[in-house]
């Protein structure tokens, strides 16, 4: 695969260089000098969220692993990760991993599911991190912890093969997923069969002990596609207010079965057109810099969330901000802020130097990527103070996280920093960074990728680069294989 011609962040020798580069690209990170311990450091304050107090400014971002069982419980593999989660001394665990509401609404066969069939595995696994963090960090009174509810939409894979289920149709999205009539599209009646498995899950998860459900609106996943159902006709397509009906009915249905479970959001807040390998630059494995696909026949282009509609390569926060305001008035305060889809537009979600096998080569350095993200985070925050913000996109930051995660918090351009896959081989990141004020480098992820190539190629997910557990699995050298020796 391509190696890349940017700066690695790992051959910086320190912050001045960090920021250097940072100053090269026209980039205007927030990043503190040095890096402070608690309780000192912003990253240690605690923070009230609707009456709960939550100990640090650290978040660990929802991971799922590819690793459940066929019918959707927690295997060894998957259990270990959460109890990582909760070792890892951050104080909100935003949603542990996606589990999905029906098993249609699956992304693969070995997604964690939530109904009432699976509630004493789903309880058991919260347990376990709530064990692993007392045993840790001593106290779990001012842990936060949610479960994030999904279904793939039109990323459905609950047998392995693609059956996708969508909002509307896609002028590009369409063809890479297999839709091939309207017969994909869900009818209103199965939205109302859907909102109803929505509200029973959030139940499932109150019960299993859960603070908070994630009604995840990110990643084009099936409730961020009817965010941008534009062409929609009916109930839940067109308007703003009828984009964002699925939400609201279902939020209304847990506030009435459930008041006390608060409600999260995490979503989309900013995209693009679909990208895919330049091909006149990708020959076998390697694979060309991302390239947007020809939307020229698709303006103004109203197929999706959170795009500017003449120049849909860009975002326009605008609707961004909108249901900012929506999810305020809600009374739903914690946000996550993410951007893109793993699908369809990898740079913009999870900035990488080396791409994933089914990806491309950035189309621009990743720290722009991991800016953007900061910014646009910033830029919400700033809009709605009085809502709880978690940022993503850190881990590309490697030794520099801690510096611009202290800074961020410091400024207020977030309440929490989520971290992703830099928790994977490195699960104690946040707590070295607050009780040592330091990390240990040789355990930070760099190439950010292996965790999406190996899910796939069927295989399941977790570091096989780092991560002692997973390099002595058998996947590890057949993923080595697949890579083509990597
Ligand atoms: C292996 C893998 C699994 C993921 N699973 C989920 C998931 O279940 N739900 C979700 O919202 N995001 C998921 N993500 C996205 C991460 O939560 C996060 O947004 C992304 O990795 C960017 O943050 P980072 O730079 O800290 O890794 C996943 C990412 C990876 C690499």
């Amino acid at each position: 695969m391509q190696t890349l011609n940017f700066v690695k962040l790992g051959s910086l020798r320190n912050i001045d260089a960090f920021r250097k580069l940072a100053a090269d690209l026209k980039l205007n990170l927030p990043c503190d000098e040095k890096i402070l311990k608690a309780p000192d450091s912003p990253l240690a304050q605690p923070i009230e969220v609707q009456g709960r107090k939550v100990g640090n400014r650290w978040a660990v971002h929802p991971m799922e692993g590819w690793d459940a069982t066929l019918d959707g419980r927690p295997t060894p593999p998957l259990t270990r990760r959460w109890e990582n989660f909760g070792r890892s001394g951050a104080k909100l665990i935003w949603g542990g991993e996606a589990m999905a509401v029906q098993a249609a609404g699956r992304a693969n066969p070995h997604q964690l599911q939530i109904d009432a069939a699976h509630l004493d595995d789903l309880a058991g696994l919260r347990q376990k991190l709530i064990d692993a963090h007392r045993l840790h960090h001593g106290r779990t009174d001012d842990l936060l912890v949610g479960f994030q509810l999904t279904h793939s939409g039109r990323f459905a894979r609950p047998k392995g093969e693609p059956c996708p289920r969508v909002a509307y149709r896609h002028p590009l999205l369409d063809q890479r997923v297999g839709v091939t009539s309207d017969k994909a599209i869900l009818s209103d009646g199965e939205v109302e069969e859907l909102i109803g498995c929505y509200i029973q899950a959030a139940g499932v998860a109150a019960d299993a002990g859960a603070d908070f459900v994630d009604i995840k609106h990110c990643h084009g996943y099936l409730l961020h596609e009817f965010l941008g159902a534009h062409t929609r006709p009916g109930p839940y397509g067109g308007s703003f207010e009828n984009r964002t009906r699925l939400l609201r009915e279902i939020a209304k249905g847990i506030r009435s079965s459930r008041p006390h479970l608060l409600i999260g959001v995490r979503f989309s807040a900013f995209d693009t057109v679909p990208f895919y390998p330049d091909p006149t630059q990708s020959s076998g494995k390697k694979l060309g810099p991302g390239i947007p696909e020809n939307y020229s026949a698709c303006l103004p282009y109203r197929y999706g969330f959170a795009i500017d509609e003449a120049h849909p390569v860009n975002h326009d926060l605008s609707e961004a901000i909108r249901f900012m305001d929506l999810l305020k008035s809600l009374d739903i305060r914690l946000v996550n802020i993410s951007g893109g889809s793993p699908y369809y537009s990898p740079h913009l979600e999870r900035p990488a130097a080396y791409p994933p096998s089914d990806g491309y080569g950035p189309p621009e350095d990743p720290l722009i990527g991991v800016a953007r993200h900061i910014a646009v985070t910033a830029e919400l925050k700033r809009h709605c103070p009085e809502m709880i913000v978690a940022g993503s996109g850190y881990s590309y930051l490697q030794e520099f996280l801690p510096h611009v995660a202290q800074s961020v918090v410091r400024q207020g351009g977030a309440d929490f920093v989520g971290i992703g896959r830099m928790v994977l081989p490195y699960p104690e990141f946040p707590s070295d960074v607050l009780e040592k004020g330091t990390i240990v480098p040789r355990r930070l992820c760099r190439t950010l990728s292996d965790c999406t190539t190996a899910p796939r190629k069927g295989l399941i997910s977790g570091c096989f680069p780092l991560d002692d557990y997973y390099k002595a699995l058998p996947e590890a050298e057949q993923l080595k294989k697949m890579k083509g020796g990597r």
